[in-house]
């Protein structure tokens, strides 16, 4: 078998930089592409150019400083994360490409048919049942279009936590920084853990959809008690409910046990 060539889109984000520092770690080959998604005959000339076994699409409107922009900004999140998202993954198929994309779990939330702390969680072949943000949406509909082709692994990444607090977007040092935090177990995709076995599973060229989490679930109040027993013993927080934090987010946001 000749050796895998990786292409990764998203080379400005968090996740597409830390699956090539890891590619390099590895000594594998690899490059970014230079496309936006939604260009497709850029997209067909990156594939041109690098001739890649393995596309990684770490690419995707995450919204700044948070989801909430995607609110206001609907028909850019709909051309970058499902026109964009379709069209990697089409071209991909034509020129029989596999793909592995990192979309969110963040499409479930706890419901009368999956209550909190009950130990029922959701699983790969579920219906997404949160669609409650414009971010979401957009994720649920590309999500249940790609089960459709046969070449791509769809990896579901929810609240990802890396040691380096330094990261904004890092769940533990998203939760530090608030002011007042809700209190719920969720979860969570532990990067450095979970990041090799995307590189080995496009290897192998396995697809389909895959809740791409650490097992269980933990909650705020339990990320924050370790932060406070093993960084900053004098870190206190407040916690508040769902409905106030309604009050100071523009969408709702997803919890859930994948
Ligand atoms: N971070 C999280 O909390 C989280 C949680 C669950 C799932 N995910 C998912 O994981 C994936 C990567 O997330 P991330 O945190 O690494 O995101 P990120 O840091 O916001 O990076 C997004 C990347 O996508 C690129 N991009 C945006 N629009 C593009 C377009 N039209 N064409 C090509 N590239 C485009 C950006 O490039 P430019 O700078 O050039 O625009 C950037 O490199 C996303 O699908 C996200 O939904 C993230």
């Amino acid at each position: 078998m000749s050796e895998p060539v990786f292409l990764i889109f998203g080379k400005t984000g968090w996740i597409g930089q830390l699956v090539g520092g890891l590619l390099q770690e590895m000594g594998a080959k690899f490059e970014y592409a230079t496309a936006r998604l939604e260009d497709r005959s850029a997209v067909l000339a990156d594939i041109e150019r690098v001739k890649p076994t393995h596309v990684l699409n770490a690419a995707g409107l995450t919204g700044r400083p948070n989801v909430d922009w995607c609110e206001s900004h609907k028909v850019e999140t709909i051309r970058v994360n499902v026109v964009g998202c379709l069209t990697l993954a089409d071209v991909c198929l034509t020129k029989n490409i596999h793909m592995t994309y990192y979309g969110t779990g963040c499409i479930f939330h706890y419901d009368d048919n999956f209550p909190m702390n009950s130990g029922k969680g959701f699983k790969e072949n579920d219906q997404p049942n949160f669609t409650g943000s414009y971010y979401s949406y957009s994720k649920a509909i590309v999500e249940s279009l790609l089960k459709e082709y046969p070449n791509v692994l769809t990896l579901r990444v929810r609240m990802p936590i890396v040691p380096d607090l330094v990261y904004p977007r890092n769940f533990i040092t998203k939760i530090i920084k608030y002011d007042k935090v809700v209190n719920i177990p969720n979860s969570m995709t532990v990067l450095p853990e979970l990041l090799p076995y995307s590189i080995e599973m496009a290897k192998r060229k396995l697809t389909g959809i895959m809740n791409y989490t650490n097992p269980g679930c933990i909650s705020h109040n339990e990320i924050l008690e370790l932060y406070k027993q093993y960084i900053d013993p004098e870190f206190t927080w407040q916690n508040f409910t769902l409905e106030e934090q309604a009050k100071v987010i523009v969408a709702p946001r997803s919890n859930n046990l994948l």
